[in-house]
């Protein structure tokens, strides 16, 4: 959700904005800018894509200065517009802010500047910090910088230049993110690590409300009273072909084809000599047999990754499960045990509704074990036990390999619970383990039936309605593939529960209606043969997804994928394939951006 970066350097600052916004986009593109300093402030910025602000520079032969924030835009607070579009400057222009987040007060605090003869020209909240920023004003960018802090309520990652100190930017983080790049001779500010890899590997973590002064030759972050602090140094250990397509049209195929490579990276040290072993989380034997009851919490597709793990967890652990969506379970007074455990997953660990669902169950005491892909993140550091999921960076807005590392991690977790509360054998435990080791061999099998599945999205491509349907664990797939599907083709798409579709949503069905249905758990396939009997009675189109060998559904489906065989407790990470492939070119064949889908943004920083 908007994506800010600062720069102070030897080198002109605006390429290098532009270069970091352009790897900062998938964090919202309704609008970009871009304020540098050279004898004075410049802006400039216009709605649209990141490519519309680098041509109005190209046309403006460029914008001079060693220092410069720049910002990428998902709206909030005014319709995407030029002049609601970031930096926000101060009326009279001293002051230029990029923001990520959101001022609660800001109506508040606007009408108390009027009084006071600003004049507002954007719709938006952070027009508000530009001009407190002004009034209080002076001379001193860090006490300045502490009274706004001090009237504000809200989220907010900030960078502040000010037209009367040339070589000095200020920033602050509260509950959106904000990284600290360290150059030589140049210093960066970022919303997350991409737009940084070109220059530097270096960077330092703040937590809420430290303030950094960033200069050419030296970084200092103080705390509200002004002490300094020091921080630790963290490197990235990825390099910056990570974060490029790498001959992929989009990065979402690029990371659906990354999957094997990810799981295997995520479980792989985790087994050893086919057994289990979490060693990053502290839980002794004695703590695992005293869960009482785990409450998965999770925003999107980590909330479908969370149904997965209620499946196999309460298959093979025997504890309760329940499974909330993060916006819900904060306001919902959700009744805890102390012997509970929250699960909290976030590929992004900053999931704006997921951070304030942890500190809600952190506040009744409940232990928080976290599932997170971006290692330092704020969920990440505010659990008592963390799991990374280590997938590297995921820049499609749509998840596709963070997902799928999710759920192997929520497969580790019951199976080792199930062992440790003794509902899991040896032997079993050793040929569940041989063949969750299996899933990356049979992906990379998978992909060889790519063109079967683009040509199926060509035949697709206009459907105006899609149901998924599918029973246990194939129902929570069914439920990731349509979202997969909808957010990226822009397709009216629903999961059903299969069983549930002769309770109501059947009387969608007419001749022509397309029907994906999921039946890979052996326990149910015959059911699922049943339902695809009676979709197709009343006219529907039907593709199947089964396991090789299970032929018999070829005789009612018009389409089947077959997946290789594998335990139903692993299917989800095999059958949700073809649903990314089949959704990727639905939306190319349709002309979508597929990798930055209208409305959305990844990493949903605000509520
Ligand atoms: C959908 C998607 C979202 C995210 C959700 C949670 O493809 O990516 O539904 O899963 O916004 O994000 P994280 O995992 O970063 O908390």
């Amino acid at each position: 959700m908007c994506g800010i970066v600062g720069y102070i350097g030897q080198n002109e600052a605006a390429p290098v904005l532009i270069q970091g916004l352009k790897k900062l986009e998938y964090r919202g593109y309704d609008s970009a800018g871009i304020a540098v300093y050279h004898d004075g402030i410049q802006v400039v910025k216009t709605k649209g894509r990141l490519a519309d602000l680098d041509a109005k520079v190209k046309e403006m032969g460029g914008v001079k200065g060693g220092m410069g924030i720049g910002h990428t835009r998902w709206a909030t607070h005014g319709a995407p517009s030029d002049v609601n579009s970031h930096p926000h400057s101060s009326m009279n222009g001293r002051i230029s802010v990029v923001h990520n987040g959101i001022i609660e007060n800001y109506l508040q605090l606007k009408a108390e500047l009027e009084t006071k003869g600003y004049v507002f020209q954007s719709e938006t909240d952070t027009e508000v910090i530009a001009q407190l920023f002004d009034y209080y004003y002076n001379g001193d960018m860090v006490d300045t910088l502490i009274q706004v802090i001090g009237r504000v309520r809200g989220s907010y990652a900030l960078g502040i230049l000010c037209q009367d100190k040339p070589d000095e930017m200020v920033a602050v983080r509260k509950d959106s993110p904000l990284l600290v790049g360290i150059g030589k001779q140049e210093n960066f500010i970022a919303s997350d690590i991409p737009a940084l890899l070109e220059y530097t590997k270096e960077y330092y973590l703040l937590n809420d409300n430290e303030i950094v002064v960033l200069k050419k030759d030296g970084i200092t972050i103080l705390d509200m009273d002004k002490n300094e602090i020091k921080k630790d140094i963290y490197h990235v250990d990825w390099d910056i072909s990570a974060a490029e397509k790498g001959g992929y049209d989009y990065f979402m195929m690029k990371e659906i084809m990354e999957q094997p490579e990810a799981i295997k990276k995520t479980i792989s040290p985790r087994m050893v000599d086919g057994n289990i072993r979490l060693d990053d989380i502290q839980y002794t034997e004695q703590d695992i047999k005293d869960i009482n009851r785990i409450h998965i919490i999770a925003c999107g597709s980590a909330w479908h990754a969370g149904i997965v793990g209620k499946y196999v967890i309460e298959e093979y652990a025997r504890i309760p499960v329940e499974v909330d969506l993060a916006s819900e379970f904060r306001y919902r007074n959700p009744i805890l045990h102390k012997n509970d455990v929250c699960i909290i997953i976030s590929q992004s660990g900053e999931t704006a509704d997921t951070l304030a669902a942890l500190r809600e169950a952190k506040r009744q005491g409940i232990r928080i074990l976290s599932i997170v892909n971006v290692v330092g993140s704020s969920i990440a550091r505010e659990s008592d036990d963390v799991l990374y999921t280590w997938a590297g960076p995921e820049i499609a807005v749509a998840t596709t390999k963070g997902y799928s590392t999710q759920i192997s991690l929520m497969y580790l977790l019951a199976l080792k619970f199930g062992h440790v509360r003794g509902y899991v054998s040896d032997d079993k435990l050793q040929t569940l383990v041989t063949e969750l080791q299996q899933i990356p061999a049979y992906m990379e099998k998978l992909f060889k039936n790519e063109a079967q599945w683009k040509a199926l999205a060509k035949t697709y491509a206009f459907a105006n309605d899609v149901f998924v349907l599918g029973r246990g664990i194939d129902y929570a797939v069914a439920m990731e593939g349509s979202l997969k599907l909808k957010e990226i083709s822009y397709i009216h798409s629903e999961a059903y529960a299969a069983g549930e579709l002769k309770h109501g949503t059947i009387s969608l069905i007419e001749d022509g209606t397309l029907v994906i249905a999921i039946a890979t758990q052996d326990a149910l396939y015959e059911k699922l043969v049943s339902n695809v009997k009676e979709v197709k009675a009343r006219g529907a189109k039907v593709i199947a997804i089964a396991k090789e060998g299970n032929t018999e559904i070829a005789e009612v489906a018009d389409t089947v994928i077959y997946i290789p065989k594998i335990h139903d407790a692993f299917t989800a990470s095999l059958n949700i394939i073809p649903m990314q492939i089949f959704s990727y070119y639905v939306a190319v064949e349709r002309g979508c951006d597929v990798d930055m889908p209208r409305n959305l943004a990844k990493s949903v920083t605000v509520e």
